[in-house]
């Protein structure tokens, strides 16, 4: 299988970075990072989540934030929504895409979301059926594809099930999310050929989290496998609130560095993506979590 001669970065760490930093990021802060981030060519930029402000206290501003970008036109800001009360909160600030999020293990899933998998699939039936008639783009999440913090092993055809049903649900898009970067290139490939044979390619993403520093290795295995969509966050921030343990994902400059070393194109300027991640890490009290980000301000 070819390598994909574009990849569309979906830069999550304005939702999964932030979400789980343990410090507080303004909300003015978090809306220049989003514009910082739509100047840099990324197409796809998750803004924020409508969750409980209860369960995930950091993004409790997401109707300012949201509100506050300047929409780059072309660029497509998906927020998360677990549920129709944060759909609506979503549509009242504007909102044209959502993500609605399960998991392929039903520990995990209850622990961050209160509810099973079935069960949560119900909830977002609704959330679905709004979103068709009111031309709402919806994409979903699969967590612990590769691994589960309570259950251990996840079986692969827990992973297709799910997937599947969120594609015959109406989701666009399915990430597959390696919650708490367990899983090893050989396991992702593997994880991803079997979605792939129920669920179409185009229609798939990859979301690796890069706890063991296996992130970068995964990602390429499923590109040879022909997927052409990677989640990954500016810096490399964040993590899972309800994955304990769990690190951030994959840095989008080291995500974007290896594409275009492999000739794959992303339409994003790595230089200015390295100062915004090297921004955040500075607003985070920090040093950024991604190498390449580093090794461009060592080369000056
Ligand atoms: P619950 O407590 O079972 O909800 O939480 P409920 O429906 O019983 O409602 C309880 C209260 O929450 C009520 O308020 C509701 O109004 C309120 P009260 O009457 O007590 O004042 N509520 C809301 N408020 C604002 N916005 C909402 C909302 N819904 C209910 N949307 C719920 C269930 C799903 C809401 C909760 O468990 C939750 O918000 N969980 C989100 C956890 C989360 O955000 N986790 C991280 C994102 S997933 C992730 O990171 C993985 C991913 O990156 C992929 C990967 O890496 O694998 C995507
Ligand atoms: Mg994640």
């Amino acid at each position: 299988m070819p390598l994909p001669q574009r990849v569309r970065i979906v830069e999550v760490g304005p939702r999964d970075g932030l979400q789980n930093e343990p410090t507080q990021v303004p909300t003015a802060a978090k809306i220049e990072l989003i514009d910082r981030l739509s100047a840099t060519g990324l197409q796809t930029i998750e803004a924020t989540s409508f969750v409980s402000p209860k369960w995930v206290p950091q993004l409790a501003d997401a109707a300012e934030v949201y509100a506050g970008i300047d929409r780059r036109p072309g660029v497509a800001y998906p927020v998360l929504v677990p549920n129709l009360q944060g759909y609506e909160r979503a549509r009242a600030v504007g909102a044209t895409e959502v993500a609605v999020f399960t998991a392929a293990s039903e520990a995990f899933n209850r622990r961050n979301t209160n509810a099973g998998i079935d069960e949560s699939l119900e909830r977002f039936a609704p959330v679905l059926e709004r979103a068709r008639a009111d031309g709402v783009q919806v994409r979903g999440y699969v967590s612990t594809v590769l691994g589960c913090p309570y259950q251990g092993e996840v079986p692969l055809a827990d992973v297709v099930r799910v997937a599947r049903a969120l594609h015959a649900m109406g989701c666009y898009e399915v990430s597959l999310g390696d919650t708490i970067g367990v899983g090893t290139p050989g396991k992702a490939r593997a994880m991803l050929r079997a979605v792939a044979a129920e669920v179409p390619m185009p229609a798939l993403a990859v979301h690796f989290h890069d706890t063991w520093g296996q992130a970068l290795a995964n990602v390429l295995a499923c590109l040879e496998e022909g997927v052409a969509v990677v989640d990954s966050a500016v810096a490399g921030a964040g993590g899972c609130p309800y994955a304990k343990g769990a690190s951030g994902n994959v840095a989008s400059e080291d995500v974007v560095y290896m594409l275009h070393g492999l000739g794959i194109e992303t339409g994003v300027d790595l230089e200015r993506l390295a100062v915004t991640g090297r921004w955040l890490a500075g607003l985070l009290g920090r040093e950024t979590g991604s190498k390449a980000g580093k090794a461009l301000a060592a080369a000056g």
